[in-house]
């Protein structure tokens, strides 16, 4: 696992924009997991800049992380939409998503584990409040898979701001921990010291379903990009900042 502490929200987009933009170059068809929630925001940003000055990432496939049950695509509350707006459509990506308004969702969860079997090259994160990944909230099997799963009150009040004047939707599909694992390359992203409790219990606490983004620590393939203050509980933030001023320069994130 590489741990980069960087300035600001700013660089933590350009330094992701980075290896998004050499996953592209790297590959001709390439899988790019892509987060919601405003962490990736700016990175999403970033990358449609570069897609306007000209750099094609459209070789990439896009899958999605996750999806709320019962929003149909065009919801803006949806991360289909989401996703659509902010990434594909700047991109011209290709989407694979989950269907949360599918009639039988077992069934649209295996039809999606086939789907990501593909294999994901590089699947980008962001973490809850809780330490949750995708959807998988604490308790939380860290060898699940794709299915249903009810969010937490605490989820569902981080999440309001997405919903102005109606209720978070209760159930979700997301990606397990199992399957999130099996990406051949993970990006978190982190920012802010909301999410410096969370991130500490994850990158430095023990491996257990309390905390699901300690499943990270089994990933032989992490890259985590954390700002200062999302930093500032982490005991081996000075190793991480001396390890990356040391880094041999042929050494690719
Ligand atoms: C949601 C998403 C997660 C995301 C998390 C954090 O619950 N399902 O994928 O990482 O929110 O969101 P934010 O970046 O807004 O803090």
């Amino acid at each position: 696992m590489e741990v980069v502490i960087l300035p600001d929200p700013a660089e933590v987009a350009r330094v992701a924009a980075d290896v998004v933009s050499a996953l592209a170059q790297r590959t001709a068809r390439g899988t790019l997991g892509l987060a919601t929630g405003a962490t990736p925001l700016p990175l999403y940003e970033e990358l449609a800049r570069r897609a306007r000055h000209g750099r094609d990432l459209s070789g990439l496939r896009a899958v999605a992380l996750d999806e709320y049950v019962g929003l149909p695509a065009d919801d803006p509350g949806s991360y289909r939409h989401y996703l659509e707006q902010r990434v594909v459509r700047p991109l011209g990506l290709q989407l694979d998503a989950l269907d949360g308004c599918a009639g039988d969702l077992a069934q649209e969860c295996d039809r999606y584990e086939q789907v990501l079997a593909r294999g994901v090259d590089l699947q980008i994160l962001g973490i809850g409040l809780d330490g949750h990944l995708g959807f998988n909230e604490p308790g939380s099997s860290l060898r699940s898979r794709t299915r249903v799963k009810t969010l937490s009150t605490s989820t569902r009040t981080a999440n309001a701001a997405w919903f102005t004047g109606r209720e978070v939707p209760l159930h979700v599909l997301t990606q397990g921990i199992g399957t999130i694992l099996d990406a051949r390359h993970l990006l978190l992203l982190a920012t802010g010291a909301a999410k410096a409790r969370a991130l500490a219990a994850a990158l430095e606490g023990p491996v257990t379903t309390m905390s699901p983004g300690s499943a990270l620590q089994l990933h032989p393939h992490v890259t985590v990009l954390v700002d200062e203050p999302a930093s500032s509980r982490l005991s081996l933030a000075d190793q991480h900042r001396h390890a990356h001023s040391h880094k041999p320069s042929w050494q690719a994130l």
